[in-house]
């Protein structure tokens, strides 16, 4: 029944305290205000960026989860936004589909630093990974960060994600490199929990 709801773009409740939905053109003045925090950016390759950029990502997604929704169809890439009882902006998460992959999807978050350490990645991580085995016909859901990145990885564990590899210095940074650590989950991993 919520998963019905969720899908025609209504919020559904993520936990006692939070809601989740589906993205809204409504939704893209708290995601770049977001994004363009140096704190929530800092292992974030892709912000801070112009808002040209953000608008040239994120409106394509929007545009086709809005026809996605009234068709009673699930988005290309599902990507949420979570919000408090108060309607307060609490983060997003996506769940794309790997292009040409049928069946690989990839995970990610990302939330302002007012909800930051209060459970919200992994629960936003949980309900995507259910979501993907359960309605998408997933077989493997993967994610990536930085390994200084610890508060992502540990998001990943927390949801049963396995340490599939590790490439070492991926990512530049100002001084020096950081490696990028992969984790992975199957369905047979994910119904073993
Ligand atoms: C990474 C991020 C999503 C974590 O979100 P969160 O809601 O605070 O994470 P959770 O509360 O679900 O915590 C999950 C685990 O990580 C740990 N954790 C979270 N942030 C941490 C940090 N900065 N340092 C160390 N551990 C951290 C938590 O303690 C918890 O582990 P525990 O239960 O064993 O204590 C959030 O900090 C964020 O949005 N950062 C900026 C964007 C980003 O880097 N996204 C990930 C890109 S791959």
């Amino acid at each position: 029944m919520s998963i019905t709801q969720f899908k025609l773009g209504q919020a559904i409740p993520l936990t006692d305290s939070l809601t989740i939905e589906l993205i809204k053109a409504r939704d893209l003045s708290e995601i770049i205000t977001m994004l363009d925090d140096p704190e929530v950016a800092e292992y974030l390759f892709f912000a801070p960026s112009p808002v040209e950029v953000y608008q040239g990502f994120f409106n394509p997604i929007i545009a086709n989860t809005a026809e996605a929704i009234s068709k009673g169809q699930w988005p290309e890439n599902i990507t949420v936004v979570i919000r408090d009882l108060n309607g307060q902006y609490m983060g997003m998460a996506g769940l794309p589909a790997v292009m040409f992959m049928l069946g690989n999807f990839e995970v990610g978050y990302q939330l302002p630093v007012h909800a930051w350490g209060q459970g919200i990645a992994t629960a936003a991580c949980q309900f995507l990974t259910h979501l993907a085995f359960s309605e998408l016909d997933a077989h493997k859901v993967t994610a990536d960060c930085h390994i200084s990145n610890t508060g992502s990885y540990k998001t990943m564990q927390k949801c049963g994600f396995v340490h599939e590899g590790r490439q070492k210095d991926y990512y530049k940074l100002a001084n020096g490199f950081d490696d990028r650590v992969h984790y992975g989950i199957t369905k047979a991993q994910f119904q073993a929990l």
